[in-house]
């Protein structure tokens, strides 16, 4: 019988979301820039990236402590070799009940029949604009959009349900808000909007670049009129919006204007096998030095319980209501994979 473990804000632990590389072949200006992840930039070394033998040692315990749900992200998850293999593994653990996945897209019209194969059923594609222009700006010129929707397209062909993301920054891709919903609409794939967050320390962050939910809202209103609906769990990240005219949905992830702290169940856990229990944390808890001793599976449940027992992160609720959120450094968004 799984258990369930609470935080210091009466949160259980449901999700846990698992970097699979601190890689990627794309250079989004928001995540890694080029000036600082360059040809020099010091990625981790593969035998300091948790195996997985080591991930599915790990989930198995995370499960026993009430997670039920997982995401593979990265950096690009789909550039760590032999992906589908974990997701298979994964997937056969008692207790999970789904699999999800976040990636740039590029690589999926390769790997989604592969993907639908091991057991995933779901897939998050990132897409910041339908403009070639402006996205390969966004993306330091790694790839066209069509690229992009010929993955969607092959998801979808493999029959799994794909979700878009678009991060949205104010005069840089605004103008691409109405054109995406558009598109997506008749694609009828569920687009979230993104705010533009300050995680990491690399983007340069600042809030007169943030389109607010509010701003989202109404720009597309203006054109296609929407009405709010219920979330699908208790907890969700994105709100919940119906067009109209018909059933395709879309969501806004508001962690700027209209946090979600107060319901987040969710731990991540990088490459190299550090456990953050905040998107904006400064520190992880390295668990790779006790999945590589000794320690047997209830030492290591037992100091994620502790871990989990002292958490009281909040940023986004702290950010919002004035109160300090000063940090010396925060993880970077490549390392845990938002
Ligand atoms: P579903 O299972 O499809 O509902 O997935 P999800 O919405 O949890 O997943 P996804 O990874 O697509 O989340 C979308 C984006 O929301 C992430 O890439 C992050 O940018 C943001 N996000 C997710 N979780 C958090 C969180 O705990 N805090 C903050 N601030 N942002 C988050
Ligand atoms: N603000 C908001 N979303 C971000 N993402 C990456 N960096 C940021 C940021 N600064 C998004 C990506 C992708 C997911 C992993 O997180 O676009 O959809
Ligand atoms: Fe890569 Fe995603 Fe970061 Fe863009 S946002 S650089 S695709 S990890
Ligand atoms: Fe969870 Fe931290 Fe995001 Fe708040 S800011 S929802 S605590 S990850």
């Amino acid at each position: 019988m799984e258990e369930v473990i609470l935080d210091k804000l009466q949160r259980p632990l449901k999700d846990l979301r698992l970097s699979v590389t601190d890689r990627c072949n794309f250079r989004c200006r928001y995540c890694m820039p080029e000036e600082i992840f360059g040809p020099d930039y010091p990625f981790l070394a593969s035998d300091k990236i948790l195996s997985f033998d080591e991930m599915e040692r790990l989930t198995r315990i995370f499960v026993s402590l009430g997670v039920t749900k997982i995401r593979i992200t990265g950096g690009e998850p789909l550039l760590r070799k032999d992906l589908p293999e974990l997701i298979q593994r994964l997937n056969s653990l008692a207790g999970v009940e789904d699999i999800g996945i976040t990636t740039n897209g590029s690589l999926l019209k390769k790997f989604a029949p592969l993907l639908f194969a091991a057991g995933l059923r779901r897939v998050t594609v990132s897409l910041d604009s339908l403009d070639d222009e402006r996205f390969t700006q966004l993306n330091g010129n790694r790839s066209k959009v069509g690229r992009v929707l010929e993955g969607i397209q092959a998801a979808s062909d493999a029959g799994l349900n794909v979700k878009v993301n678009m991060v949205v920054q104010k005069g840089k891709n605004d103008q691409d808000i109405v054109p995406m919903a558009r598109y997506f609409k008749e694609n009828k794939h569920t687009l979230r909007f993104i705010e533009y967050m300050d995680v990491g320390n690399s983007n340069g962050w600042r809030m007169a670049e943030v389109m607010t939910k509010k701003d989202i809202l109404d720009r597309i209103g203006k054109v296609m009129p929407l009405e709010r609906i219920k979330p699908n769990y208790v907890g969700e990240v994105a709100t919940r919006y119906r067009y109209l005219d018909g059933d395709q949905e879309i969501g806004i992830i508001s962690s700027v204007t209209d946090s979600f702290c107060s319901t987040c169940s969710r731990a991540r856990v990088s490459a190299e096998g550090k456990l953050y229990t905040c998107l904006f944390a400064s520190n992880g808890y390295d668990l790779r030095h006790l999945l590589r001793s000794e320690d047997s599976d209830e030492v290591i449940t037992d100091k994620i319980t502790d871990i989990w027992h002292h958490r009281g992160d909040r940023y986004s609720d702290e950010r919002a209501s004035g109160e300090s959120t000063k940090r010396s450094s925060k993880v970077e968004m490549s390392h845990i994979g938002g």
